[in-house]
């Protein structure tokens, strides 16, 4: 199903508060699985991981340098001093992560494909042996009964568009990667069904371009910032385009996104209303002109004379409609309240008692994954979304028995599900869940140090063991149902 701009009648029926796009009562049984828990029927499993935080072999079969390499072994960029020049070695043991996800009774996964892999130099001639390696993995996993979900962009520019353009700093990266998604497209739809284009736009163009946390590690004035946030945008427009001219008809395409999350400090119609006016607002950079085609008045006010140059056909690109919305949902980001203001808003700050999981950034605040989806599907008239990432680091030391009992793990994760099945049970939209991650893996600026898998990878032995986490979410997947 796609959407594209929405009216202004959708906005007034919004402000006065009516409810868009959700049913009062639940749209199917809250025990689909048999339990009170349950999800409803064909709900799709996976896990999630992306190709340079596991594939490793970064000089094999022609691939060309990617931002990341080159920025991960720049001295004093990554924490533990480490790269992923080899990572999990999943470019070899393919194979083997395929019967882990079988081993769960998975039913989807999401991966991403090298850019670098299949344009070694961004654009111009294509290296078919890069594009090999994903047929293997598509044929493996449709053999194995697990549905493949591709995300064209996961952070791994060429550098060799950063050395000749600067990278998204450029519209012509936009070309380029529209070019590059015109080519997977037309190779693997046949086989593959969904297709994500860009991973988490904000990230990549904060930490990578703003902090300089994050490859290519820049540290850019508002103004060319917000010129590379547009630059992104753009891509991620063109890419669908592109997807829908080359790939196979009926292909479904979308962004997956790491939006931010407003939850109503309190459970009241006035402040669940703030929230959804947060929602959009605070989104008015990614999502919001995406999906509306226009750069809200609160983003433009705020960037001020460092707002990105653009043309009206350039927000009918980046707005080009979509199938679904990814979303990458970890922890809240705001609680909101009512306000008498002029944004009708007012964001509580955060006690420093507030619990957190083992990363500074990780809040735990399982409400988030019943609002985000909920605010997403009623603001812009969602017919489809899916849960891109979802899960928590832990410090995951095996115990005298060898095994990892990630309790903490397994507590957000039930928590978290438990918001999903709320927001699913009551009509919500989502589709699918893909859980972040199937393995750890290499977790950009902090190396190896934190671990996001259910299963724990031994990185001198790239020997695989389940944690507890992996026997939980096996259960779910089961069952249909949190366990
Ligand atoms: C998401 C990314 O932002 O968060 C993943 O899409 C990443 O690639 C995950 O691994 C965890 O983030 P971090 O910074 O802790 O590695």
């Amino acid at each position: 199903m796609s959407f594209g701009r929405l009216s202004r009648r959708h906005f007034a029926r919004l402000a006065g508060g009516a409810v868009l796009g959700l049913s009062a009562t639940p749209t199917h049984s809250a025990d689909a699985g048999g339990t009170q828990q349950g999800f409803p029927a064909g709900f799709r499993w996976g896990t999630a991981t992306s190709a340079y935080q596991i594939e490793g072999a970064v000089n094999e079969d022609g691939r060309g340098p990617a931002i990341w390499d080159r920025f991960a072994h720049m001295p004093g960029t990554i924490i533990d001093r480490s790269n992923a020049d080899v990572a999990c070695d999943h470019y070899r043991l393919y194979r083997d992560d395929i019967q882990l996800m079988k081993g769960l009774g998975a039913t989807a996964y999401r991966f991403s494909i090298a850019w670098p892999r299949v344009f070694p130099d961004g654009l111009g001639t294509p290296n078919p042996k890069g594009l090999d390696f994903y047929d293997r993995l598509i044929d493996e996993l449709l053999a194995n009964g697990i549905e493949p979900f591709a995300t064209l962009y996961h952070w791994d520019l060429p550098q060799a568009l950063q050395d000749q353009s600067g990278g998204w700093m450029s519209r012509d990266t936009a070309r380029a990667f529209a070019d590059y998604a015109a080519y997977v497209a037309e190779r693997l739809t046949d086989r593959v069904s969904h297709v994500f284009t860009i991973n988490e736009c904000s990230r990549l163009v904060h930490l990578g371009h703003g902090l300089g946390i994050d490859a290519p590690g820049l540290k850019l004035p508002q103004a060319e910032l917000n010129q590379v946030r547009h630059n992104v945008a753009l891509g991620h427009g063109l890419s669908v385009q592109a997807i829908r001219a080359r790939g196979r008809p009926g292909t479904k395409v979308g962004p997956a996104e790491n939006l931010v999350v407003c939850v109503p400090a309190i459970d009241t119609p006035a402040n669940v209303r703030a929230a959804e006016m947060a929602t959009r607002e605070l989104n008015g950079g990614y999502l919001t002109v995406m999906l509306e085609g226009q750069y809200i008045d609160g983003f433009l006010a705020q960037a001020g004379k460092d707002a990105p140059k653009y043309t009206a056909e350039d927000l009918r690109i980046i707005s080009s409609p979509i199938d679904f919305l990814g979303l990458n949902i970890y922890k809240p980001d705001h609680y909101v309240l009512a306000a008498d203001n002029e944004r009708g808003f007012t964001l509580a700050p955060f006690p420093a008692s507030f619990p957190h999981m083992d990363a500074d950034w990780l809040r735990f605040g399982p409400e988030a994954m019943y609002w985000a989806p909920r605010h997403a599907a009623k603001l812009w008239d969602l017919r489809s979304i899916y849960i891109t990432e979802n899960g928590t680091s832990a410090t995951d030391e095996p115990a005298a028995d060898g095994n990892v009992h990630d309790l903490d793990r397994v507590m957000y994760l039930r928590n978290y599900l438990q918001q999903l099945q709320r927001a699913t049970s009551q009509g919500v939209p989502v589709a699918g869940y893909f859980l972040w991650s199937l393995i750890d893996n290499f977790e950009w600026a902090d190396g190896y140090q934190k671990r996001f898998g259910i299963y724990r990878v031994d990185f001198r032995t790239q020997r695989r063991t389940p944690k507890l986490s992996a026997s939980f979410y096996r259960e779910v997947i089961k069952q249909n149902a949190v366990v």
